[in-house]
């Protein structure tokens, strides 16, 4: 008998190792290789009747129309993959437990005008229609399939021949070509391996919802990352009812793009305006919130940022941030400590950004910086007024990029005044703006006009 052949894949990055080994080298994490068998069949054979393809002379072949694009119907949606699905692309969705993959792309099937094809593994052909019944009316053409085998499912779907076929989720499948265990490394590489030829062949868009790992990233690995075409994460806390859904990878667009959505009773309800609904209405005259405008993608959004300074009653003072990086924060506070001559080090500091959304952009340092001096002073800043700025070690406003599309979000909504670095003048000519740009080289200088 043929000797089987096995290998380790370790069960959180995909590394792949010939012998057990306890710690993963690639990303770290202990205890995680798993063995799995490897098979002599692979993505060579598939479920699904398969043309073979020949070389082609490039000179010889017609000029490639560009790739054919419907909309999702959901306009979010069709922004993050970069303008409509495109046929024949496999599309991945990655997310914690209960944020809403399901319910996204249900709700996208739901609304297609050609015939859609939804593979559950996770939940009941029931459980589905009430689903269904609460997100709205469900039209004629949208097929339910509750099945966990690849072969079953890829027969089915080549003679049901949809327009969009979404599988939920991928590490349900299993392939009987292979022999490791549902849900392994190995598996969920075939059967991913097997939808993309069937999309590619069939020219079908296919929709893989995938589950994350504790890190955040797709469960069942970066190499699944690697071959599909486009990767969206949808993302946002789980308390509060906005989602986000980003783009990680596309072949068909830009990887910047952003989608905001907010989950209410009947599904997700797409927000078209997210700084408006973002900024909550206040009282006048509390101190700690500065409103600041990023940038996510190519969208400007306009967020506001709460601080919350009060002497520390006992032991090391206390930092806590949510949506906010942890260590920047802390930066932050040791510049104003250094260059504004504040005590912040005997004090705890709050900071929340509003909304439940996570920034990366630098350019809130500086509404981070206000909300926090504010708080500190107990001098609350006008709510018409909106920041713009990086900071630097030395308390220096360093200029930010696309300056002029936070400053036409902020003339948008109606702000009054923008506080922006004096370097991003200098580079660009910002006067056909309304609204009074106020910019300055110092934090300090900033802090004393303004407070
Ligand atoms: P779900 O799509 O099942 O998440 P995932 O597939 O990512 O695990 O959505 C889960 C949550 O959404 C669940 O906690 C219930 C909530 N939800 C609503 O609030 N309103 C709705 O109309 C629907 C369908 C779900
Ligand atoms: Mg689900």
């Amino acid at each position: 008998m043929a000797k089987v052949k096995t290998v380790f894949f370790c069960q959180n990055c995909g590394n792949e190792s010939a012998k057990w080994i306890g710690k993963c080298p690639s990303c770290n994490e202990w205890n995680t290789y798993v063995e799995e068998v490897l098979s002599k069949h692979s993505a060579t054979q598939t479920d699904f009747s398969f043309e073979k393809t020949k070389p082609v002379n490039l000179k010889e072949t017609g000029t490639v129309k560009t790739e054919q694009r419907v909309s999702s119907k959901i306009a979010e949606l069709d922004r993050v993959l970069g303008g409509g699905i495109v046929s024949g692309s496999l599309v991945l969705v990655g997310g914690e437990p209960g944020i809403g993959k399901s319910t996204l792309l249900l709700q996208m099937a739901l609304s297609q005008e050609g015939k859609t094809l939804y593979v559950s593994g996770e939940e009941s052909v029931q459980q589905i229609k009430m689903r269904a019944e609460r997100i709205g009316e469900i039209p004629g053409n949208c097929f339910l399939y509750a099945e966990t085998g690849l072969s079953e499912v890829l027969r089915q779907s080549e003679s049901l021949d949809p327009d969009v076929l979404i599988v939920d989720s991928i590490q349900t499948l299993y392939s009987d070509r292979i022999e490791a265990s549902i849900g392994s490394i190995s598996q969920v590489k075939e059967c991913t391996a097997q939808l993309m030829k069937f999309a590619k062949q069939k020219d079908i868009p296919v929709f893989l919802i995938g589950h994350v790992n504790k890190d955040g990233a797709i469960a069942g690995p970066k190499v699944l990352e690697h071959m599909v075409d486009t990767v969206l994460q949808f993302e946002g806390d789980r308390h509060l009812s906005y989602r986000i859904l980003r783009t990680i990878k596309n072949r068909f667009g830009s990887t910047s793009e952003l989608g905001i959505f907010e989950m209410n009773t009947s599904g997700l309800r797409e927000v078209t305006n997210p700084s408006e609904v973002l900024i909550s209405p206040r009282e006048p005259g509390l101190s700690g919130i500065s409103l600041g405008a990023t940038l996510e993608g190519n969208r400007p959004l306009i967020l506001e940022t709460q601080g919350l300074v009060s002497p520390a009653s006992y032991g090391n003072p206390q930092r806590s941030t949510t949506g906010y990086d942890y260590k920047r924060l802390t930066m932050l506070l040791a510049v104003m400590e250094k260059r504004l001559g504040i005590r912040l080090s005997s004090q705890d500091v709050f900071l929340n950004i509003a909304g439940g959304i996570k920034v990366q952009d630098t350019a809130l340092d500086l509404a981070i910086c206000a909300s926090i001096f504010s708080s500190f002073e107990d001098a609350p800043i006008s709510d018409s007024v909106c920041f713009a700025g990086e900071v630097g070690l030395g308390g220096e406003i360093r200029p930010v990029g696309r300056i002029e599309n936070r400053i036409n979000e902020a003339e948008k909504l109606g702000f009054k005044e923008i506080y922006i670095s004096k370097h991003n003048l200098k580079t660009k000519d910002l006067k056909q703006f309304k609204i009074s740009i106020k910019s300055f080289s110092k934090l300090s200088d900033l802090f004393q006009e303004l407070f």
